[in-house]
């Protein structure tokens, strides 16, 4: 996503998933992502993810190629590390391409892509997509060896994994934010743009906007969640108050 108007600002990127998991449960055209998306622009999106999945259980191709065409903010396609993927990703040249690691039976994305052990696999992907001047970003485990493959494969920017941290709760939680605070920091340092995500809400929204050199979080399932009790409108400008509230 752009920096260049707001560069400290931590950029909200609405992951509309999950309207796609509701509409394909009918197998139907209602209700429609990209009309999501729309209303999450209008409601102060920074930017659109979606995770377009081998399985296509949510997202599919179509999604990915109305959402080229009609977004006025970045979109960060969420992707497997597969030759399919970097295909679609190559054709439709989105902002940011995030690589996630993918089994089939998850019921969401479950840790962080494996930087360290898989880095001969995933330079030629990192590669391609940086050599098409698309952001690439790694899903991790706030893990140091992770940080440090993700700066060799030479992909600019890693998103860190808090879906352990939302799980959590006391002291273990304590502990999980320091981890993702050292690994921010870290991250930080070595010349990566730090962002995070995953199982994000209300409740656990606020620490992570708070760590500093954080760019950008990544929200879907708890906002589509609430949308169906506040609507989708609200519901972001209540996750995008509460994270202007935890960085001032
Ligand atoms: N970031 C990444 C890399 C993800 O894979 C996901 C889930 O697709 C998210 C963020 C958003 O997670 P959630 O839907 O739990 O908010």
């Amino acid at each position: 996503m752009t920096t260049a108007s707001h560069p400290d600002k931590l950029r909200l990127g609405v992951n509309i998933d999950h309207v796609a998991t509701i509409r394909n449960a009918r197998g139907i055209r209602h209700p429609d992502p990209v009309r999501a998306a729309g209303l999450a622009v209008r409601a102060g999106a920074d930017g659109i993810t979606a995770h377009l999945r081998e399985d296509r259980r949510h997202i599919s191709d179509e999604d990915i190629a109305s959402l080229s065409d009609v977004l006025s903010v970045p979109l960060n396609l969420e992707m497997a590390a597969t030759d399919e993927m970097l295909e679609i990703a190559l054709r439709h040249k989105p902002h940011a391409c995030c690589i996630v690691p993918e089994k089939r039976q998850e019921l969401t994305t479950e840790g962080g892509l494996d930087a360290a052990g898989q880095h001969n696999r995933l330079k030629h992907y990192v590669d391609e997509l940086v050599r098409a001047d698309i952001r690439v970003s790694l899903f991790i485990d706030p893990e140091k060896d992770q940080l440090d493959a993700a700066k060799s494969l030479g992909a600019p920017v890693t998103e860190l994994h808090t879906g352990t941290y939302c799980e959590l709760s006391g002291a273990p939680q304590a502990e999980e934010l320091e981890r993702i605070k050292t690994a921010t920091s870290y991250g930080a340092t070595i010349g990566l743009e730090m962002h995070a995500g995953h199982g994000l809400s209300y409740d656990t929204v606020g620490d992570i906007a708070a760590i500093p050199e954080l760019k950008e979080l990544n929200i879907g399932h708890f906002l589509i969640g609430e949308a169906i009790f506040h609507g989708l409108e609200a519901s972001i400008i209540e996750m995008r108050r509460l994270m202007d509230e935890a960085r001032a």
